[in-house]
């Protein structure tokens, strides 16, 4: 893993952002340093009378034990590996079996460290132990952060009977009554996983506001290198945008739908080549293609498909699938997505001056020419 010794640790005041989903508060406190503030921050209502501690096992010892420490003796700590196939059913039983061990009632509460394939399960796993435990996140990535740790969508991947995983698809909306994002822990992320979560907050400037994607872009340098401050200012304006969404539509009746913007591109690039992109990746391609898409449906002009394009090259982000890309395998692959209705595909599509549109069963030439964007 990469170690960012280089990386600028300056300790930000940490801001606290409160809200309610679903008629429950969540508080969203991001600095660098913010973890210290665990102890205070998780006696509001009371002291969980247990906590399990979900964590990526592949998080640095020194991390999780600090996190231990803060989170007091009456904890129990759970590794699990951060990977789609182990986001399991079987998983979610080791996790309901320690909790049930460990004596956990309802006044306990699962906190979930590390990225968004760790807050998911464990989030599933605290929505339904005990019909409900209280939950909190603390996100250890740039995409965590901005996107995965808000909105309490948890879920696992359900095993078809030919071992293929359709993503997501047992799950459930559990709030997190506390998310902490302290940027200093993402020191040790790689490049490469730091860039797929600016994808994520490209996605968030095409839907509030350009500014935001202009500034990551002055700021790149200093964001591949983790920079403390870059970093804090960046989860500050990307994480409001996906908060504003999930207040106004907490259980994507509509407008949350606006989130998966570029999304139903990416799920059917990682159905045929997960290897190949992480998601972040999979995302930039898919903005590209939703946005030429949004072109040939005449919703957004042809200069903002350039600039797309320039946001995410400039971010080291990819924006052309392999060369050889089978776009009619592509298209059948959309069509299993979650994100359709009955038959009907549906499209997010970016408009000029920011914000998305959702288009249900849109042309076949205007998917396609969202295809021939990115092939080569
Ligand atoms: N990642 C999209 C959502 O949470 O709605």
């Amino acid at each position: 893993m990469a170690d960012h010794s280089t990386a600028s640790v300056t300790p930000t005041p940490s801001q606290c952002i409160e809200f309610e989903q679903c008629g429950q508060p969540c508080r969203v406190v991001i600095g660098a340093g913010a973890l210290d503030e665990l102890p205070a921050r998780l006696c509001v209502p009371s002291m969980p009378t247990r906590v399990l501690l979900v964590h990526d096992e592949t998080l640095p010892e020194v991390l999780v034990e600090r996190v231990c420490a803060l989170l007091g003796p009456r904890t129990t700590m759970m590794p699990i590996a951060a990977n789609e196939k182990a986001k399991s059913v079987r998983t979610l039983e080791t996790l309901w079996k320690t909790m049930a061990d460990e004596r956990m009632d309802r006044a306990s509460a699962v906190v979930a460290l590390g990225g968004g394939i760790i807050s998911d399960i464990a989030g599933f796993a605290a929505a339904t132990y005990s019909r409900g435990v209280r939950f909190v996140v603390l996100p250890t990535t740039v995409l965590a952060m901005v996107d995965a740790a808000i909105g309490g969508k948890t879920a696992v991947n359900m095993l078809r009977p030919d071992g293929t995983l359709i993503k997501n698809m047992i799950g459930s909306v559990w709030v997190p009554e506390l998310v902490i994002s302290d940027v200093t822990t993402l020191a040790t992320l790689p490049v490469r996983d730091i860039r797929s979560g600016l994808a994520e907050c490209i996605k968030h400037a095409m839907l509030s506001s350009h500014a935001l994607a202009d500034w990551i872009v002055i700021q790149r340098a200093r964001l591949d290198r983790a920079d403390s401050v870059a970093m804090t200012e960046l989860v500050r304006r990307s994480a409001p945008v996906k908060i504003d969404v999930v207040v106004r539509d907490p259980l994507e009746r509509r407008e949350r739908m606006t989130l998966n913007l570029g999304h139903t591109y990416a799920h059917a690039i990682e159905s045929l080549s997960s290897e190949q992109w992480t998601h972040g990746e999979a995302v930039a391609i898919g903005l590209v293609a939703a946005t030429a898409a949004a072109v040939e449906a005449e919703i957004a002009p042809a200069t903002l498909l350039e600039r797309v394009k320039g946001w995410l090259t400039a971010v080291g982000l990819p924006t052309q699938l392999a060369i050889g890309a089978d776009i009619e395998a592509l298209t059948r692959a959309m069509g299993s997505d979650k994100k359709r209705e009955g038959e009907l595909l549906r499209l997010i599509l970016p408009l000029g001056a920011g914000g998305a549109q959702i288009l249900r069963g849109p042309p076949a030439e205007v998917v396609r020419a969202g295809w021939e964007s990115v092939a080569l």
